[in-house]
Parts: C-alpha cells; structure tokens; sequence
C-alpha cells in the first residue's frame, strides 16, 4: 500500500478543528487563547492537559501525551493510523487520494468483508430459527442481548447449508472460500467447513467480521472448537476476540482481561465484566500484547492454576516485557484447578471476580517468582545463576523506571547488577553550549518557527544561517525546511515529524510556550534572530578567513572576500 502523501495529511489537519475533535470527547475550558482540561490519557485531579486551536496540537504537561488531532483520534478512540484518516476525512469531507487507499478499499476485500458479514447474519437466523441450537445457548447460561451483542449464531448440519444460501454464483463461491467457510476434500469438492457448531464471529477493530469460531454442540463431534483458517482479513495472531464489544461497551478502558475462550468471554460479559479479550487458540503473541496496552493501560491475563497454564502465562510474560513502557501494568492471575472465567464467574459474580483481580500477581512478582522457582538464592551459584536468567529478559524492557525497578530487584536478590555500565546521559543538544555562543538566539528562533510555522515562508533563499556551527541550528535549518515543503503544516504535524527522535521533548516544550504579543511583533521578533544568526555566520567567515591569514595561508580571493565581509559587517 502506497504512504499517504504528507501533503493530504496537512490539508486534512488543516481543514480539521483539533478543539472541536478533542472537544467532542473530552469538556475543554477556555483559558485565554488555549483550552484546558484533565487529561483523558492519565488519571489527575487538576488540569493539565491543553488543546491549542492556533498550534492545532494537544499537549499534557502532566503525562506527557501530545499530538495532532489524528493522534488524538488514535489513542482516545484506539484507532490506527489509517482508520483516523479516514475518520477525519469523512469529517470534512475529503477523498483519500485513490491510489493510497487501505485494502478496504480494493473491491475485492470490500466484497469479501460483505460476504463475512452475510455470512454472519446467516448464522444468526440459523440460530433463531434451531431448537436444537437454542437449547445449547439456553443450556450454557447465555443471555439473549449477550447473543446479541456478540452475534453468536449457528452453523445447521449438513455440508452445504451455508453453500446453497450464499454460494448462488461462482463470484460468490469464491468469497466464501477465500473467507475460509469452505472446506475441500481430496476430489476438489468444496463444502461448508462448519456444520453443527455455535458460532462466534470474530470482529476486527473496526467492527467487521473478519472470521469465525466455532463450538460442537454434539459432544461427540470434535476439534471442540475450530477457527477460520488465516485468510486475507484474518491474522490469528493479531486479533482477539471480544475487543470491538470491549471496545464498544466501554467509554475507556482502564484494563483489559485476557481469558483463553469464547465462552469465557461472553460470560464475563454477561456478569459485568465487559472488558475481558480472548486470544484465539494460540499464546500471547508480541503483537496481541502491543494491541492490548495500546488499548489500555493495565492488562491483566487469566490461566489456569495447572501447568499448562503456568507455561501459558511465561509465554505472555515473554511476549509483553519488550512492551512495558511506563504507564503500563500487567498482571497475572491463576485460577482454581478445573475452573475457568465462565465457571467462576456464574459461582461467585462479579464481586468475587474482582477480587480476584485485586489478588493478581504484578508482573515484577510473577517474573521473579517463576525465574527463582528453582534457584536457591542462599548460596552464590543459585543467585549467579538467577542473574543470568533475568538478564536477557530484563535487556527487553524499554528504558524507563519499570525497567530500573526490575533491575533494581535483581541486585537486590543477588547482589549482581543486570547492566555491566549504565549507559551515558541522552545527550541535550538544545541545551548545551557554551557562553561564546548564542544557543538563546537559535532557541528563540525555534519557539517562534514552532508557534507559528509559515514564518518559515517569510524567510530569503540561500538560507545563510544554516552555515552557522553551533548546537541547534540543524534544527533549526530542518524545520525551514519542512515548513517550506509543507506550508499548510501545523505545529502538531511539525512535531510529529520529530516523533521518536532525542530532539522532541526539548521542542515540545518549546512549542508549549505561548509568546506574548502582537502577529507582527512576533514576526519581527523572528526575522531578527535569523538576521542575528546570519551576522554570526559572517563572523564566523571572517575569523576563518583570519586564522588563516595568521597561519600565511590567506590568498587573493581569500583577502577580497575578508574586505568585503568586513564592510558588509559594518553595514549591518
Ligand atoms: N481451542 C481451540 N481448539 C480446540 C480447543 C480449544 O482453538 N480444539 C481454543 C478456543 O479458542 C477455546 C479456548 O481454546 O475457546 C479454550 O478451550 P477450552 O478451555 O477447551 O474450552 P472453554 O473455553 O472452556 O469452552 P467450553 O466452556 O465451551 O468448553
Ligand atoms: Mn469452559
């Protein structure tokens, strides 16, 4: 799929109203030119997080959350990247260019979603309409609106039920096959892959049924439980069952619940509990435990008291380490020998589900307990040998205060520290400088440029400044030069370009502070500091010129150029 052009996004942010956006989800306060609110993103008590309609930029001082209204949409709503565009889009009305265009858009997905979703509503009327199925759902404890809002329906016996009230041509057989409905036995002979089964259609974060799961009703019949294939909509890997309900039923999720079923899941549902996901079939994968934290902050994941269940639980432990960033917590919790999520919760409701979830193990815990399970950490073997363990494990987490707390532990278990050195300090390239040069006048350059990024536009080709070798002023030359490329860009975009690299905390604070004074007064403001800056660069030319000079290496060219420069100095 080809990017989305910069250009669309900055006419999109252009067009759109971060305040109306961030307004619709969150009361904003006026306060002077900028707008003022808790911050959604973090628990707090005051008002931290600010909205500016001039920058188009969000900006927490608290948690540190900031962005456009397009990264607003992504971490309020949960969406992706693509589905905010199209979100933002549809809001003002533009056309996302057509050759960029998600695979949704490529008819032949677009079809194979509306056959997914017809077979959906297949399997529901299915359900309606079977006795034998109902009592199944009715024998299970399963709620009518939870039928509902999960569209759990039935797949009828036989081998061509689905076949013979979908498959009226050979377009639409070859949906249903690629949407992985059909099964083919040695002769070629396609049939419907599930018969006499419950079905739970699975819904990607968008709301569409992209596959299936589906329970024997016949105790008999076995796998007990089969899942659509992978196909071109569906990632087992990458999806999880429930997370659209999770998703739909809760304004913001302060935690997800890992269970291992379908059942579980919609049984927790039932009871209260509207934030439990399952994973289909498989262990935590990186990308489930990416999915879960970008969909809220704690998580906490449910096995079974067993072995299995245990071996299940480092297997996510593993999966999620690389992905504790600060702010995020996991927690895991063991259930009694023979019960599950569904058993528990009907026997003890949600109170006593939720004491257990108050009782789970923190990671920290959980890590430690099972690493040193077999060690014994009285003697010097057995805490060397826990040391070696954690270590490649602890190297996954990503740098911040999770990461040195764990470490901390270790050296409190064993009396080893997990990093031979620490490494050296980011270095502060906004910051640092030395009192011969000037880094206030670049910095002040900066803060205009960010607050108002079309002063860029005002600026004269060459751009002398660049020349200039002093901290910053690559920054400096790269927002000109951005700004220049994309002129419609706001502050929030211009940030983002940043994203990920050591510069941005230093810009955001800067892009944070708000100038006092008049448009033009700021403009002149600007265009002096890079006038100041240009006039360094001069200096800087002619003390180049007269080292050399001192060193005799001073040609002709070299004297007329230090003549002129001295006059142009003393004109400016
Ligand atoms: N599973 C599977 N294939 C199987 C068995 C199980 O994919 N043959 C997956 C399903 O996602 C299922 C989960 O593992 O939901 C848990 O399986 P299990 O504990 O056996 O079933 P329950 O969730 O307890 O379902 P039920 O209560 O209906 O027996
Ligand atoms: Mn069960």
């Amino acid at each position: 799929m080809a990017r989305i052009p910069d250009a669309f996004i900055d006419d999109l942010l252009a067009r759109s109203d971060i305040v109306e956006i961030v307004g619709a989800r969150v009361p904003l306060k006026r306060q002077g030119k900028e707008y003022a609110a808790r911050c959604p993103f973090h628990d707090e008590r005051s008002a931290s997080f600010t909205v500016s309609p001039t920058k188009q930029f969000y900006h927490c001082f608290g948690c540190g959350a900031h962005g456009t209204a397009l990264s607003f949409l992504m971490q309020y709503e949960r969406l992706e990247f693509l589905d905010a565009v199209e979100e933002l889009a549809r809001r003002v009305g533009m056309d996302i260019p057509r050759d960029t265009r998600q695979r949704n858009a490529n008819p032949e997905t677009r079809d194979l979603y509306a056959v997914m979703e017809a077979a959906s509503s297949f399997f529901r009327r299915q359900l309606a309409g079977s006795d034998k199925a109902r009592q199944y759902v009715e024998k299970r404890g399963i709620a009518r609106d939870i039928v509902e809002r999960y569209a759990i329906g039935y797949a009828p016996d036989g081998f061509s039920a689905l076949r013979d009230a979908l498959g009226n041509d050979t377009q639409h057989m070859q949906l249903l096959e690629r949407g992985g409905l059909f099964s083919k036995n040695e002769r070629g002979h396609v049939y419907d892959k599930f018969r006499d089964r419950l079905m739970f259609p699975i819904h990607d974060r968008r709301g569409r049924v992209i596959a299936f799961g589906g329970r024997v009703i016949d105790p008999e019949d076995s796998p007990k439980y089969l899942n659509s294939p992978e196909t071109p909509l569906f990632h087992k890997g990458r999806e999880l069952y429930g997370l659209w309900q999770a998703k739909q039923s809760n304004q913001k999720l302060e935690r997800l619940l890992v269970v291992e079923g379908y059942m579980d899941v919609v049984a927790l549902a039932q009871y209260g509990v509207s934030q439990a996901v399952a994973t289909l079939g498989t262990a935590t994968t990186p990308d489930h435990a990416e999915l879960l934290f970008r969909n809220a902050p704690d998580v906490y994941f449910c096995f079974d008291g067993d072995r299995a269940g245990r071996s299940a639980a480092l297997k996510a432990l593993e999966s999620v380490l690389p992905r504790m960033k600060d702010g995020r917590q996991a927690f895991f919790l063991f259930l009694p020998d023979g019960e599950d999520p569904d058993s528990l919760i009907r026997q003890e409701g949600v109170e006593g589900f939720d004491a257990r979830l108050r009782d789970a193990t923190p990671l920290s815990e959980f890590f430690y307990a099972s690493l040193a399970s077999d060690v014994n950490l009285s003697n010097l073997d057995g805490k060397a040998r826990l040391a070696e363990r954690c270590k490649p494990l602890l190297a996954q987490i990503p740098d911040g205060a999770f990461g040195d707390l764990m470490r901390q532990r270790l050296t409190d278990l064993t009396g080893v520290g997990a990093r031979a050195s620490t490494p050296p300090p980011p270095a502060q390239r906004m910051t640092r400088g030395s009192p011969a040069q000037k880094p206030s006048l670049i910095r002040s350059a900066i803060t205009h440029l960010l607050n108002r990024p079309g002063l860029a536009l005002d600026l004269q080709t060459p751009y002398r400044f660049a020349a200039l070798r002093q901290p910053g002023i690559e920054l400096l030359s790269e927002l000109v030069l951005l700004v220049r490329e994309r002129p419609d860009i706001s502050t929030g975009a211009l940030l983002e370009h940043f994203e990920g690299r050591d510069d941005l905390a230093a810009l955001q604070k800067l892009a944070t502070l708000v100038l006092p004074g008049e448009e033009s007064a700021l403009r002149e403001e600007f265009l002096g500091a890079i006038a100041q800056l240009e006039k360094l660069v001069l200096q800087q030319r002619i003390e180049e010129l007269q080292q050399q000079q001192r060193e005799g290496a001073l040609d002709d060219a070299g004297k007329q150029e230090m003549r002129e420069l001295l006059q142009a100095r003393m004109q400016r």
